[in-house]
């Protein structure tokens, strides 16, 4: 079994003033002296009494009933911890303890700012700067109930990279610079953005985060956070490029998560984002919206439960109703039934035990979420215009709406 180490802070103390220093500080302080992995921090006498920012740290932002237990496979490294900010105070931030470490990674520890001193957990390698129990915590019950099935790497598809691409309008190579997603979910663009060569920071409000550590671990220039798109806790103006997919209508306040997203780009960095579009009034009565008033208080694994009987029982019924020429079949089966026809108008090759497993995954996505409060293109190119953004283009997307934009430049 492994043993815990709590380190003293004051050899890793980082400088405030360049997070750059800071984790280059604290790797030599311990080079300097020579300490291999395992005595490399003093331990703690456990009858001292805890350290006041380790009395302001947050619990732990996962729900440990849905997250399996378990050594990540790629612990945090020190180097990204320049990449993190307070969320509060935006200053940068140090490494107050350590309680597992290998070399230049972290397992378990805590993280404190040097402005405003607050602190934070580092949980199963992943900085959380939430409290768990916070209203995205239906989409950590989703994405753990369903961590693979929208991966290309897992369902064998193309889906999320082409997504990737038509959405940003990004080179395929993007080395040597810094992305951050906000509102990764289960990380399958995370996967993608990785495969760029960038070093990426991805943060998520929920539980998914665990799941996309586990997935994308092994990516040697991925960070994972567990953190909120209001509060972002990672470096201003410190980016090249920022996308955001699928979010921020599951924000209480989608133009002002908008607003506290562009901030993280450096002068000259592109932002690209997609989220819904508002339906029609005619639509809105006859999609999964008029549902969602009662599944949105309902027990998450109670709507999962009806998500999947209802796929099953009305699954004959749909699959006559897609065969129908036209769209009429369609559009009677996603009327009735809430199921959408994904794979098959496309000629994409799955089994129709994966698209029965989509169907359920994209019923309980709609149904679940606290929030879902989809936009016009009117509204999404006003925020793109208040942010002072250049280069701006929104249009119909994939998602409902995408769009991009690149921050002035100096
Ligand atoms: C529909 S999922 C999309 C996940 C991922 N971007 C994708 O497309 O696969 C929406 C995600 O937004 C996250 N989310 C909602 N509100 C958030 C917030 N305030 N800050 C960060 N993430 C948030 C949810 O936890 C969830 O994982
Ligand atoms: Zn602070």
């Amino acid at each position: 079994m492994r043993s815990f180490v709590r380190a003293s802070t004051s050899s890793m103390r980082a400088n405030p003033r360049s997070r750059r220093d800071a984790s280059a500080d604290a790797r030599s302080a311990a080079e300097r002296e020579g300490r291999t992995p395992d005595d490399r921090q003093p331990r703690r006498d456990p009858d001292r009494p805890r350290p006041a920012h380790a009395q302001s740290v947050v619990r732990s932002g996962t729900d440990d009933r849905i997250t399996r237990r378990g050594e990540p496979d790629r612990p945090m490294r020190l180097q990204h911890l320049v990449h993190l900010a307070c969320p509060s105070c935006r200053s940068p931030l140090e490494l107050a303890e350590v309680r597992a470490r290998s070399d230049e990674r972290i397992d378990e520890g805590a993280l404190r700012c040097t402005g405003c001193r607050a602190g934070w957990p580092i949980v199963r390698s992943i900085p959380r700067f939430v409290e768990p129990d916070n209203y995205a915590r239906s989409f950590g019950e989703q994405w753990n109930r369903f961590p693979r099935t929208v991966y290309d790497r897992h369902n064998g598809l193309r889906l999320y990279r082409e997504r990737f691409f038509r959405a940003t309008r990004w080179p395929e190579r993007l080395a040597g610079e810094l992305l951050v997603e906000a509102g990764c979910g289960p990380g399958a663009f995370t996967e993608i953005a990785c495969s760029t060569g960038a070093t990426v920071v991805a943060f998520d409000l929920s539980s998914a985060v665990d799941v996309n550590l586990r997935e994308n671990g092994r990516c040697p220039d991925l960070l994972v956070v567990q953190g909120d798109v209001l509060q972002p806790p990672v470096a201003p103006a410190a980016f090249d490029r920022l996308f955001c997919f699928g979010v921020l209508q599951h924000t209480p306040d989608p133009a002002a998560s908008f607003a506290r997203l562009v901030p993280l780009l450096k002068p000259g960095g592109r932002l690209a984002i997609d989220c819904y579009r508002m339906p029609t009034r005619s639509r809105w009565w006859t999609s999964y919206y008029r549902w969602r008033w009662l599944t949105r208080r309902m027990p998450h694994a109670l709507v999962h439960a009806l998500c999947r009987v209802w796929v099953t029982v009305s699954w004959p019924i749909v699959t006559t109703l897609w065969r129908l020429p036209g769209d009429g079949g369609r559009n009677l089966a996603r009327y009735l039934f809430l199921i959408r026809d994904s794979f098959r108008r496309k000629g994409l090759p799955v089994t129709p035990r994966f698209e029965r497993e989509w169907a359920v995954m994209q019923l309980v996505d709609q149904l679940t979420p606290r929030y879902d409060l989809p936009q016009t293109i009117e509204a999404v190119r006003g925020w793109f215009e208040e942010a002072g953004l250049q280069d701006v283009d929104v249009a119909k997307g994939d998602n409902g709406i995408v769009g991009r934009g690149r921050a002035a430049a100096p």
